[in-house]
């Protein structure tokens, strides 16, 4: 979603937004926009595209100041046009807004400030804060700080704003209300931004504001303060990403980096929850969750998430059932918030999101809250709002995730699943001590194990450059086979644009094989021993209706030759962790099927990658 920043300090503004919003680029965009203050006035420029675009124009006809915001918008109201474009500024061009979030009353909003003769200029939302800040300022006879408390008190919806006025050309000022906001002093200035890659380069020490809070920025420091304006205090938290994680470091693209930085991320996840005891044996140590009785004597646990986050939830499903035996649901976040959930306060509830800021979680993860059950976050995002509101929470280890489809930020949230599910296991009498030690050792050589697949990137990219022109591509499994067949058919429909659909492979002959012929890839995950016989018979299925056939099994199984055009083998591994394996040749497919298409995986069309709108 839209994506804004802000900098006042002793350098020039434009390129240092120009900068943030670069880092900022990922989370999706159309249009992109600058307003810096330079003698007490205000000069905005923006337009529809790249920022790129609006870059080559600074250069030619650069803007002077040192202070100013910048904005990436991700169209909601009004097509991308250069006039919808932010900053939007108020009728006499002195006051500027970017905007990051979604006014919902603002049709009202707008027929009430006509009627005082405001003339609109676009067919944003946003544009109705700006004139309504100006209507308080120039009425109340206030401040600026004044003016914007009277204006969020009329605003339904979400925002991140960030306001300069030619006025108050000593600062900058930003409130948060469902759409996140970090602030930052740096050597060369204070900066705002809606999420860390952006600050990173300034400073690792930020402030995460809050529901409600305001900030005011000044060149070398910044105040916080509540809705009513009163001061508050904060500490910074520090981030202990570098900057060269949130780089490319070579690779073409994000997707394809984060892709081959997973034996890293799922070795970070494991490191610090894996531990000798006394016998020099491995064993779980999951401190940060107290795993008591309300754990181990859980009726139920339930999952809420979305996307991604929703598959690894699944595998979450599978993983507790088949190793702890508790009963799991799982569901999606913005289903679980509308309908009418049935709560029990013994419920153990667990809101997974990468991002931390997803609007349809957090909603959903504050209705269980409400109605008393324990909320436990698995997030990547540390100060992230799951992170503040959850009761307890696992951070993923992954380091920043930029390309919108998400890849190691999944691996490692299964990776916490996984532990979390046989450390209960083994409390709640289900898996014997042997047994764990070999879970526990199958599982902290999966880092390995990724990297030998990685190895093998070459004959994922032929097996795309192959197959890529198919009009459909269908990804089939059972068990644990089957989340990872739908999160390679989310993968590939992001990033690549084909229609491509997962599913359960027993429910094939009950519907879905009505569609398959000769312009159909199917993709057949085949990683559960017991299951082999029943998916040979599937891949026969599909393929003697004219489908080409890919198949993803264990090394030294043989037999599939027979049954399948296609092979692609994963090292051997328990057969309940294999989605950690068999998702990685599927996310690089996805990637090499983008490519070929000539698509920019990293910021696939319409996605965005922090969904803060409902
Ligand atoms: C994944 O590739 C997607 N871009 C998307 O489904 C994502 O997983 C979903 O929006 C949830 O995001 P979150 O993990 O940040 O909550």
């Amino acid at each position: 979603m839209c994506g804004i920043t802000g900098y006042i300090g002793y350098d020039e503004a434009a390129p240092l937004l120009i900068r943030a919003l670069k880092k900022l680029e990922y989370r999706g965009y159309d249009s992109a926009g600058v307003a810096v203050i330079d003698n007490e006035r205000i000069f905005v420029r923006k337009m529809k595209g790249q920022i790129k675009l609006l870059d080559e124009s600074l250069l030619s006809f650069p803007l002077g100041g040192k202070a100013g915001i910048g904005h990436t918008r991700w169209a909601t109201h009004g097509e991308p046009s250069d006039i919808n474009s932010h900053p939007h500024t108020d009728s006499e061009g002195r006051i500027a807004i970017v905007h990051n979030g979604i006014v919902e009353n603002y049709i009202k909003l707008k027929q009430w400030l006509q009627g005082r003769g405001v003339v609109f200029r676009s067919d944003t939302d946003t544009e109705v804060i700006v004139h309504i800040i100006n209507y308080f300022y120039r009425g109340n006879g206030g401040g600026l700080l004044d003016a914007l408390i009277e204006t969020l008190k009329l605003l339904n919806g979400s925002y991140a704003l960030a306001i300069v006025s030619a006025d108050y050309p000593d600062r900058i000022i930003a409130a948060r209300k469902g759409s996140p906001l970090i602030a930052g002093v740096g050597k060369t200035g204070s900066f705002i931004a809606s999420d860390i890659p952006a600050l990173l380069e300034h400073t690792r020490d930020v402030i995460f504001l809050e529901d409600g809070e305001i900030a005011v920025l000044y060149r070398d420091h910044i105040e916080l303060r509540g809705s009513e304006g009163e001061a508050l205090k904060r500490e910074t938290t520090h981030i202990e990403w570098d900057i060269e994680s949130a780089e490319k470091g070579g690779y073409p693209h994000f997707m394809l980096k984060e892709i081959f930085e997973q034996p890293k991320a799922m070795s970070d996840a494991l490191g610090p929850r894996l531990k000798k005891d006394s016998a020099s044996n491995t064993i779980i140590d999951f401190d940060e969750v107290k795993l008591d009785e309300r754990w181990t004597q859980a009726r139920r646990i339930l999952f809420v998430a979305c996307g991604t986050a929703y598959h690894a939830g699944i595998i979450g499903k599978y993983a507790l059932e088949h190793f702890a035996r508790i009963p799991v649901e799982v569901d999606i976040a913005s289903e679980y918030r509308y309908r009418r959930p049935v709560f029990d306060k013994n419920d153990i509830v667990i809101v997974i999101s990468q991002s931390g800021e997803t609007a349809d979680t957090l909603a959903a993860m504050r209705l269980a809250k409400q109605n008393g059950s324990r909320v436990f976050a698995i997030t990547n995002v540390p100060g992230s709002t799951l992170s503040r509101e959850a009761d307890t929470v696992v951070y993923t280890y992954a380091g920043p995730e930029i390309a919108v489809a998400s890849t190691k930020a999944f691996t490692t949230q299964v990776v916490c699943i996984y532990l979390l599910a046989l450390e209960l296991g083994r409390l709640r009498g289900q898996i014997s001590a042997q047994d764990y030690q070999r879970y526990v050792a199958a599982l902290s050589a999966i880092p390995k194990q990724a990297r030998q697949i990685l190895d093998k990137k070459e004959s994922i990219q032929r097996l795309a450059s192959r197959q890529f022109n198919k009009t459909k591509m269908f990804f089939m499994g059972r068990q644990f086979d089957y989340p990872v067949s739908m999160e390679s058919a989310l993968k590939l429909k992001e990033i690549s644009y084909t229609h491509s659909e997962a599913f359960a492979a027993g429910e094939l002959k009950h519907g879905p094989i009505a569609l398959v012929d000769s312009d159909t890839l199917v993709v057949t995950f085949a990683t559960q021993k017991a299951l082999f016989e029943k998916m040979i018979s599937n891949i026969r299925e599909v393929t003697s209706r004219g489908a080409a056939s890919l198949v993803i099994t264990w090394e030294g199984v043989d037999f599939f030759d027979t049954v399948s055009d296609e092979i692609f083998t994963l090292p051997e591994t328990e057969d309940s962790f294999s989605p950690l394996l068999a998702v990685i040749p599927a996310q690089l497919f996805a990637y090499y099927c983008a490519v070929q298409h000539g698509n920019t995986p990293d910021k696939p069309r319409n996605l965005a990658k922090s969904v803060t709108v409902e």
